[in-house]
């Protein structure tokens, strides 16, 4: 093993990219079974068509990441957040640097439920964008809006704020390491996805508006996810639009033969 961590290239063109996010889910022996079933569920040509990535919790991350390097599984480790800061008196929380060090290459930043439930304002968000790029990694920034929102005609206006406190004084080169995830709140774990027009749609102004915020040409270059109540079933018709790069799994990742259903879904 090489101690450099497995810092993703930002693609010349947009590779689909499908996340799987595990959230509170999978003990370290659980994870490990995971992986194996994944792995015997998929071949090298579907994981040669798109790039994966999953994101276990931190007290998985190391049993993950010897499977995946010892078994040559081409399945990039990510994580579901980090802290801000190199280092200190911040109980509980972790650095990017721990992460870069097990060879991390994509951090989710900004998940709603870590707005939504813990708290995590728009400032430590930006923050802790610039802190996963600044280790060498890539950050995920979620985005989305409450059905509340969404019902009132605000969705747009709502993400876009989002995405201009995340990405606004950032250089060009910066916003291209950089994967936005478009995950509506109503759609997560609803079993209720976003349909392909508005996820299309969503994908499609957040892209401009990244050209807006960091210049011309800067929007062509990023990778934006869907997330929500992706399966198996609606994979593979989100990821033929457009403007959607790849999708960000929560439920339908958990078990290793459905993620290995979405993943050659999406790479049809
Ligand atoms: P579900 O796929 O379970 O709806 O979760 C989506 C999500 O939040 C991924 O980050």
């Amino acid at each position: 093993m090489t101690d450099e961590p497995l810092t993703p290239i930002p693609p010349a063109i947009r590779r689909r990219l499908i996340c799987g996010n595990w959230k509170m889910n999978h003990t370290h022996f659980e994870a490990v079974q995971m992986i194996h079933h994944f792995s015997a569920s998929i071949t090298e040509e579907d994981l040669a068509a798109v790039e994966v990535s999953i994101h276990p919790p931190f007290t998985d991350l190391r049993s993950v990441q010897t499977v995946l390097e010892s078994e040559k599984i081409s399945v990039v480790l990510g994580a579901q957040h980090c802290y801000f800061e190199p280092k200190g008196a911040f109980t509980g929380e972790i650095s990017p640097n721990m992460l870069a060090k097990l060879h991390v290459g994509y951090v989710i930043v900004g998940h709603s439920e870590r707005r939504l439930i813990l708290g995590q304002s728009d400032e430590v968000v930006a923050k802790t964008l610039r802190a996963v790029l600044a280790a060498g990694m890539s950050p995920i920034l979620c985005v989305g809006e409450s059905k509340d929102v969404r019902d009132s005609g605000g969705a747009q206006s709502h993400v876009m704020a989002q995405l201009r406190s995340a990405l606004q004084g950032l250089s060009p080169a910066l916003v291209q390491r950089c994967v936005v995830a478009y995950e509506p709140i109503w759609a997560i774990g609803t079993g209720v996805n976003a349909s392909t027009m508005d996820a299309q749609e969503m994908c499609q102004v957040i892209r401009e508006e990244i050209e807006t915020i960091v210049g011309p040409g800067v929007g062509s270059g990023v990778r934006i996810l869907y997330g929500g109540s992706v399966t198996p079933d609606n994979a593979r018709s989100l990821c033929r639009q457009k403007d959607v790069d790849g999708l960000l799994v929560g439920g339908a990742s958990l078990d290793g033969d459905s993620f290995a259903k979405v993943v050659k879904a999406a790479g049809r």
